[in-house]
């Protein structure tokens, strides 16, 4: 059980990192420099329902993380708390959750809207799509520079989780 715990944990921890880091620095960018080309492809992005994987992956990684954690202080969290490897599993954790509340509360809502107007972009009457594209930009660069913050948060989380063993 443990080890389909922790394998779970890991490998969608991973992947949360991994897939949130080359969007915001990564995918980012490239859309925004794509500009009104940038319709096309978020649509494709929509279709294959990357929101709803990413949203799943995160949630299997805090829900075994918490329940690695619950295991590892066997009921004596007070106990866990005073070693260093408690503290920095539990530290790492809390960095990993305000990530996803951010991510959840502002990123998510502003990249669904994105995506759903980059949908609608080529079947909007031509005097219209400007004013979408520009929506999209808008949209785009509050996702971006949040997105950030998210990033930051998930690169403190893995460092901590890296190191926790050792300290
Ligand atoms: C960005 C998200 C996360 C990543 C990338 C991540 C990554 C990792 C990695 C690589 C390990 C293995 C460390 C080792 O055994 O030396 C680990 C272990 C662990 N993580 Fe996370 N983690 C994340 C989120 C969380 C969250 C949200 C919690 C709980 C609140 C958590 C709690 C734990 C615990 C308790 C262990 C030790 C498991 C054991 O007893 O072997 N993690 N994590």
């Amino acid at each position: 059980m443990t080890i389909l715990l922790r394998f779970l944990h890991v490998f969608c921890g991973a992947l949360w990192v991994g897939a949130m880091a080359y969007q915001v620095f990564f995918l980012m960018p490239a859309l925004a420099e794509a500009g009104p080309d940038s319709g096309k492809l978020m649509s494709s992005l929509a279709r294959r329902k990357i929101p709803q994987i990413m949203l799943l992956v995160a949630i299997i990684a805090i829900v075994s993380g918490v329940w690695l954690l619950m295991r590892l202080m066997g009921g004596d969290a007070e106990g866990l708390m005073r070693t260093g490897m408690g503290k920095t599993f539990a530290w790492g954790g809390t960095a990993a959750i305000v990530a996803f509340l951010i991510g959840v509360v502002v990123v998510r809502p502003s990249m669904m809207k994105m995506m759903k107007l980059g949908q609608s972009l080529p079947s909007a009457p031509p005097d219209q799509r400007p004013a979408i594209q520009a929506q999209m930009q808008t949209l785009r660069a509050r996702g971006e520079s949040l997105g950030k913050v998210v990033a930051a948060l998930l690169f403190i989380a893995l460092a901590l989780m890296a190191v926790a063993r050792y300290v």
